[in-house]
């Protein structure tokens, strides 16, 4: 496989976990970390939808055994237990915690909103990752050099389009959230950053944005075109290498072309 020029062995003999790793910036990230030598237990949703092939496409021997799959829907509660379950089964220690997996669950006007939506969109995109992280710390600690690095979105600072509110204050929980993790788990060793991609071409906004939105955000970009999952990829694997970022935790980088400047 190709490994879009990263060194080989950055992540070897490293066992990292990545959310929501079947399609998307998710997949890009796992098929990082696999051209990087790492071990790597990849989670998929249950939605199905869209790119289910984009992990493994073209994905070679050697680099499948070192991929391990699971399913499990974060939205619940037992969802995510039986997803840590799986990783302990799987891990002896975690290097890595990509906590990736989320989404908009369609827009909803802030006046529609009810109770239902928004329990939805928040136990996907927050709760998820709290509970899942909470599980892992104690593997994270056995690293010796942890981290942990957290999707949010440029719309945690921008508040985002219409109709998806509660989905950016969700996301702007995560890197609150997250701030919060770095201060607490340094002791442990664990570093917690995140990475907060702009507008980035996957099934995201096939599904939730029009063409023409997409067009006229693309013009408005500085770099003058939308982002790619495997633009992202990078930040994640820099962040998680503790020879490449040791001593950064707490730390926000904005994969967004020049979108947000701030
Ligand atoms: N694309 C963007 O422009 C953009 C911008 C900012 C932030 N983000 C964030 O980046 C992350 C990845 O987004 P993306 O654009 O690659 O993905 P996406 O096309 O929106 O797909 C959503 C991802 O979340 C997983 N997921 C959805 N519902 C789930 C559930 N109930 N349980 C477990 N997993 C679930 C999906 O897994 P399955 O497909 O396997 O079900 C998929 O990996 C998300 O957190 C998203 O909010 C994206």
């Amino acid at each position: 496989m190709t490994n879009h020029g990263y060194a080989s062995n950055l992540f070897a003999r490293e066992q990292v976990v990545v959310t929501g790793a079947r399609r998307g910036i998710g997949a890009a990230v796992a098929r990082a970390f696999l051209a990087t030598g790492a071990r790597v237990f990849a989670h998929s949703g249950i939605t199905k939808a869209g790119n289910e092939d984009e992990l493994l496409a073209g994905l070679d021997e050697e680099s499948r055994s070192r991929l391990t799959l699971a399913e499990g829907d974060l939205a619940s509660e037992e969802g995510c237990l039986q997803l840590a379950a799986a990783i302990k089964a799987a891990f002896d220690r975690v290097d890595v915690l990509v906590n990736n997996a989320g989404t908009m669950l369609g827009r909803k006007p802030a006046a529609e909103m009810d109770a239902g939506h928004y329990a939805q969109v928040v136990d996907l995109n927050a709760r998820s990752a709290v509970l899942l992280t909470g599980e892992l710390i104690p593997l994270l600690a056995r690293s010796g050099h942890g981290a942990i690095v957290n999707t949010s979105s440029i719309s945690a600072r921008t508040g985002g389009s219409p109709g998806s509110s509660v989905y950016s204050a969700a996301k702007a929980f995560i890197t609150t959230w997250t701030r919060a993790l770095a201060r607490e788990l340094a002791p442990q060793g664990i570093r917690a950053n995140v990475v907060s991609p702009g507008t980035i071409m996957t099934d995201f906004h096939r599904r939730y944005s029009t063409p023409e939105k997409l067009t006229a955000t693309a013009a408005g970009i500085p770099l003058g075109r939308l982002g790619t999952a495997e633009d992202c990829a990078g930040a994640y694997l820099f962040l998680s290498s503790a020879t490449l970022s040791g001593y950064i935790t707490g730390q926000v980088i904005e994969v967004n072309g020049g979108q947000l400047m701030a």
